[in-house]
């Protein structure tokens, strides 16, 4: 069943019943100033970090769900029948309701008793604020007299202490209410240099401040006592909970249209400059009020909404495809490029289902979500590079997380988490080999944002190479640490007390344990590093020095290749790690956790066992033991009991998260690997299994958002298989694209130039692309005339060697390549 449907054209997907089975979300903001927003308008507002500087509220498992928002009511004045035209919170019955969520934008749409709503949500670029602009438009046959109210609950800041410390927080809401504007200035008055405003365009019947004076004691967003009665209470708010209300009274005649725009924004000031007259407790206004004047004209809205929309299509447009599934066309063309944009904004910080408070930007994560956007925005994805390298520790390890903030590593969750300084090395490859900038090789950068501490860019992966040949356990496989990628593998944890931090708590010394996957992962990471010496030393000869050569790199992963094969092959896949006790997990040995889907993918895209047949023997044993109709689980069997010596992947009931759930990040590595084997009918079949698009007709099982992938769908031991959780930041998002775009479809940036060598379903005879590259636009278009994978390329007319298609000379900006597969 579907709540809706694909409107390409638009690059929309369009909600055509408000009780979608969870509240299907979208982002708002690309820059500093973003918003979570639901079909029936919930969600909050933050600057830059969704815990310390959050300007709403939202509350996360209430019940109903998805409450608090940028609500609005109408009121007929006439019948003293009141409605949302978001359906949320009243939730009474509308004639017409749709919600069209696009890129950066959301538009809910109503209409009842005549009565036509359409509210256009969105941030303008540039901007701190967001405009919510409604258009209400009397369809009916007679005059209406109607007032609209707003309504959002303000946050007191930081977000975690809004909802812990009550004892301070009733005392210190604060507000100033000028003409149409309500100023939030809690803490403003001691030190905070900023504050949040909600403006109107229109002159108002009445306002209200304080939430107990809008809704009447002891009723909720579903009844407010002033919208019942029609009338404001011009409520000025002191301590308590401050919220932002207008009251605007419009009447319409039969075919009468008027837009109003509401403005709700974040304004900082000059510490200096903070009062207006100085020394007074006055806000100084000027700044807002600029931004105001500004937007509360729909002209200006409603350019900055086009521009909003042009700054998409240039984003989207650095890779189009027109293949033979719209799925695939779909995804790739719109809605997993967008979904990698969000994951490079939010990191895995602020969903329904995150917070906003628990979590910084993870360092492994933000280096593979780099892997989706890279393209987009090479410079930002620079920037970001170096903002994560700076929190690296000197030792080459890593802070599991950074505040976006402050961008200091996390302390709360430390390190020590063995993988992530391997995922840098992936992550400055995919940037230099995509913008083909080497010079970001050279920028001194930090290590733990310690002034005085820098080294060169290209010392910071050297380091992350090294930290892994530094601790190799037992078996010479690398010691796992906290856990590798998959944080709930917590081999030296041993906790038996109840709400202990699996990630945090480590009674066991560390020097036993140890991760095959790591292993698969440092073999990749030391040939992406050869790549780059090789690369550097070409370029800049015996003026580079450097202690270790590329064959030192290749020489490193081949050690650790041939250490896999001794303690890391099962016989007919790949082990996943030691435990504390040097036993071994993944195994025909084990009674549960016999096969896992992480080592299986990244040591075959690490190359391992291309030549002996174990990849593909590998890859086999995945599809029938792990492959599900929704995807492939993460392992088997299911763990049945809480094993203290493996840690909180066990703590899951079977088939939930990383004990046996489609964790669908890993899907990919293994669409990935079946490539890599050639095998393209399975990769795109395990492609499909999850794609989101293809998944739309079991959106009552699926649950979540058709547009955008999910963290996890429930495993084959779960009672609710194939319900998927935790939509929209993971790092699914990067991935899948890297296997459809990189893999399948085959176009992917290599450090000489873009390659193009796709590994297409049997079934396709070809495929569009158009792609932009180091400035320059390619025009490829692939053809197949047999049955394999062997590509022959002819660039503007003439034939190549290989698969890479070299630079054009620098004058030339668009090449045209058929790529003919047999
Ligand atoms: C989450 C984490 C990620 C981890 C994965 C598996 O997605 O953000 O870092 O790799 O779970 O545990
Ligand atoms: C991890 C992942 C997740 C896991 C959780 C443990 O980073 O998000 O799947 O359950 O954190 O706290």
């Amino acid at each position: 069943m579907k709540y809706g449907y694909f409107d390409d054209a638009q690059r929309e997907y369009v909600i055509t019943r408000p009780d979608t089975p969870l509240p299907w979300i979208n982002y708002l903001g690309c820059e500093e100033y973003f918003g979570l927003i639901s079909n029936t308008a919930g969600g909050y507002s933050f600057y830059k970090d969704a815990r310390l500087r959050r300007l709403t509220r939202y509350r996360y498992n209430n019940a109903p769900l998805d409450m608090g928002g940028r609500y609005l009511y109408l009121r007929d004045n006439g019948t003293g029948k009141y409605w949302s035209p978001s359906w949320m919170p009243t939730r009474g019955k509308l004639d017409e309701y749709e919600c069209r969520h696009g890129q950066g934008y959301t538009i809910i749409t109503s209409k009842l008793n005549g009565i036509r709503s359409s509210t256009k949500y969105f941030v303008p670029l540039g901007e701190s604020l967001e405009i919510w602009q409604v258009t209400l438009t009397n369809e009916g046959e007679a005059d209406v007299d109607l007032s609209l109210f707003s309504a959002v609950e303000f946050c007191l800041w930081d977000a975690n202490d809004d909802t812990t410390n009550f004892q301070r927080n009733y005392s210190i809401g604060q507000v100033e209410i000028v003409d149409e504007v309500i100023y939030h200035k809690t803490e403003y008055r001691e030190r905070r240099d900023h504050f949040a405003y909600f403006a109107c365009s229109e002159r108002l019947a009445g306002f209200d401040t304080i939430r107990e004076e809008f809704l009447g004691t002891y009723r909720g967003w579903n009844e407010p006592a002033v919208v019942e009665e029609g009338e404001s209470c011009n409520s000025v708010a002191h301590g308590w909970q401050p919220i932002g209300s207008h009251h605007v009274k419009v009447s319409l005649k039969p075919g009468e249209q008027k837009v109003i725009s509401f403005i709700l924004g974040y304004q900082e000031n000059p510490k200096d400059d903070k009062f207006d007259p100085p020394g007074s407790q006055v806000i100084n206004k000027k700044s807002a009020k600029k931004a105001l004047e500004k937007y509360l004209q729909p002209i200006n809205a409603n350019k900055a909404f086009y521009e909003l929309r042009e700054y998409w299509t240039m984003l989207l447009g650095k890779l189009q495809v027109t293949t033979p599934d719209a799925h695939t066309d779909r995804m790739v063309n719109i809605w997993n490029a967008y979904q990698c944009m969000v994951t490079f904004n939010m990191s895995r910080s602020a969903s329904y289902f995150e917070s906003g408070i628990g979590r910084g930007m993870g360092f492994r994560d933000s280096n593979q979500d780099l892997l989706g956007f890279v393209h987009m925005i090479p410079e930002r994805a620079r920037e970001r590079i170096l903002d994560i390298a700076a929190t690296q520790l000197k030792n080459g390890g890593a802070f599991h997380q950074y505040q976006p903030l402050t961008k200091r590593g996390n302390n709360d969750v430390g390190s020590g988490f063995n993988d992530d300084p391997a995922w840098l090395v992936l992550g400055v490859a995919a940037y230099v080999k995509e913008s083909g900038d080497w010079s970001i090789l050279d920028v001194p950068v930090q290590y733990e944002n310690e002034p005085g501490t820098e080294t060169p860019l290209y010392e910071h992966l050297q380091r992350s190479i090294l930290y892994t040949l530094d601790r190799l356990g037992p078996n010479n496989l690398p010691l796992i640490g906290r856990a590798d990628w998959n944080d709930c593998l917590n081999l030296n944890c041993f906790s038996d007390t109840p709400g202990q931090s699996f990630q945090t708590t480590t009674n066991k010394d560390g020097q036993v344990a140890e991760s095959v996957f790591i292993a698969g992962l440092f073999v990749l990471a030391c040939q992406e590093m050869a790549g780059i010496t090789r690369k550097l030393k070409e370029e800049r000869g015996d003026s580079f020095v450097i202690p270790l050569s590329s064959d030192d790199y290749l020489k490193f992963a081949t050690d650790m290749e041939a250490t896999v094969w001794a303690a890391g092959w099962d016989g007919e896949w790949f082990r996943r790690a030691y435990d504390d006790f040097g036993h071994v997990l993944g195994s025909k040995e084990n009674t549960e956790g016999q096969i896992f889907i992480e080592p299986q993918g990244i040591c075959i895209m690490a190359g391992l066992g291309l030549e002996n047949g174990n990849a593909v023997k590998a890859l086999d044993s995945v599809g029938e033991r792990l492959a599900t109709p929704h995807g492939i689980v993460l392992q088997q069997p299911a763990f049945s009991q809480y094993y203290l010596h493996l840690g909180e992947i066990s703590s899951y009931p079977p088939g939930y998260k990383e004990n046996a759930g489609v964790f669908c990040h890993t899907n990919p590595w293994i669409m990935i690997a079946e490539s890599i084997v050639g095998r393209g009918d399975k990769a795109f079949d395990y492609y499909t299994r999850i794609n989101p698009s293809a998944r739309e007709e079991i959106s009552e099982l699926h649950k979540c958002e058709p547009y955008v992938y999910a963290q996890m769908i429930a495993g084959k031991d779960a009672p609710t298989h194939g319900e998927a959780k935790n939509s929209w930041l993971s790092g699914t998002a990067a991935w899948n694209y890297v296997a459809i775009t990189q893999h399948i479809l085959g176009i992917r940036p290599a450090f000489d130039g873009l390659e193009v060598k796709p590994v297409m379903p049997s079934r396709w005879n070809g495929f569009e692309a158009t792609r932009s590259f180091r400035g320059v636009h390619y025009e490829i278009s692939v053809r197949r005339e047999g049955p394999g994978n062997e590509v022959s390329l002819e660039v503007d007319g003439t034939p190549v060697q290989g698969t890479v298609i070299p630079l054009p000379k620098e004058e030339i900006n668009t090449v045209k390549v058929k790529a003919v597969i047999r």
